[in-house]
């Protein structure tokens, strides 16, 4: 499967994928506290939700006190997080750009990166690039949590092809192939009396020994590992990979 160097370009459209699905907004008030619980702010803390997306968590997170900045690349979503926050009545600074240009110095008390929002990059160095400018962001004993899929459990249960059926009535075949560090991913949703519609799009698979290598490479100081939002442990059997780490 030949994937695009900037697949993320075309993938995060609302055309053709949405974070923000009804049962993904559901999760996200459950999801924000335990990370607000981790990550111990005070009111009128300023964190900056990395990969906001439409903003499901950046919401929670502002209705709970906090001064929230939502970052991501796509002008979409951001759209839908400011209608999200207007809805909620919740402030939300939102900012587009790309998580390898973060400009940002010693300004916020943490940063979050949720939902799968890392290790979209097919070169190592632009990972890193994107969790230095998360490091750089944070002010000194500032908290980073990030939460992606757990590389181990992918290998595990590796499935080169299998299906799932869609809220609509839809459905969504996903074929999965290896590729450097990471897996390539081409997901085509089938539709009744529609052409079928596919991207493709690559996650580099971190271990908790991997990740914890590119945080501390990133100038941050790994504490805790998680293998849900329910506080379980990291483990190959769980396919979450949460992380929480310290600037010092
Ligand atoms: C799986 S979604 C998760 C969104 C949100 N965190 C959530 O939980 O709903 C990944 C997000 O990363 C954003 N993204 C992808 N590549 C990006 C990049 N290079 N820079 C900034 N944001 C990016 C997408 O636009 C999308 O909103």
């Amino acid at each position: 499967m030949k994937i695009k160097h900037e697949w993320h370009k075309d993938f995060f459209k609302n055309s053709f994928y949405n974070p923000a699905s009804p049962a993904a907004v559901t999760k996200a008030p459950e999801e924000a506290r335990f990370v607000l619980k981790q990550l111990k702010l005070k009111k009128g803390a300023k964190l900056l939700d990395l990969c906001c997306g439409p903003g499901r968590h950046a919401v929670e997170f502002a209705k709970k006190g906090l001064a929230v900045t939502g970052y991501d690349f796509s002008g979409e979503y951001l759209r839908e997080a400011a209608r999200r926050a207007k809805k909620k009545k919740a402030a939300l600074r939102l900012i587009r750009g790309d998580m390898r240009q973060l400009k940002f110095k010693d300004e916020f008390d943490a940063v979050v990166n949720l939902f799968t929002s890392f290790g979209y990059f097919q070169n190592f160095p632009d990972d890193l690039k994107a969790l230095k400018g998360a490091a750089r962001a944070l002010k000194s004993g500032g908290r980073f949590m990030l939460d992606t899929m757990n590389g181990e459990f992918v290998r595990k249960k590796f499935h080169p092809r299998s299906w799932t059926r869609m809220p609509d009535g839809s459905y969504r075949l996903d074929e999965t192939v290896y590729k450097k560090d990471g897996i390539v991913v081409a997901w085509t949703f089938l539709k009744a009396g529609k052409k079928p519609v596919s991207r493709l799009f690559f996650i580099r698979l971190y271990s908790r020994k991997t990740l914890s290598a590119a945080l501390k490479k990133a100038g941050l100081t790994p504490l805790k590992f998680w293998g849900s939002f329910q506080g379980a442990l990291l483990s190959d059997k769980r396919n979450r990979l949460i992380a929480l780490a310290q600037k010092p």
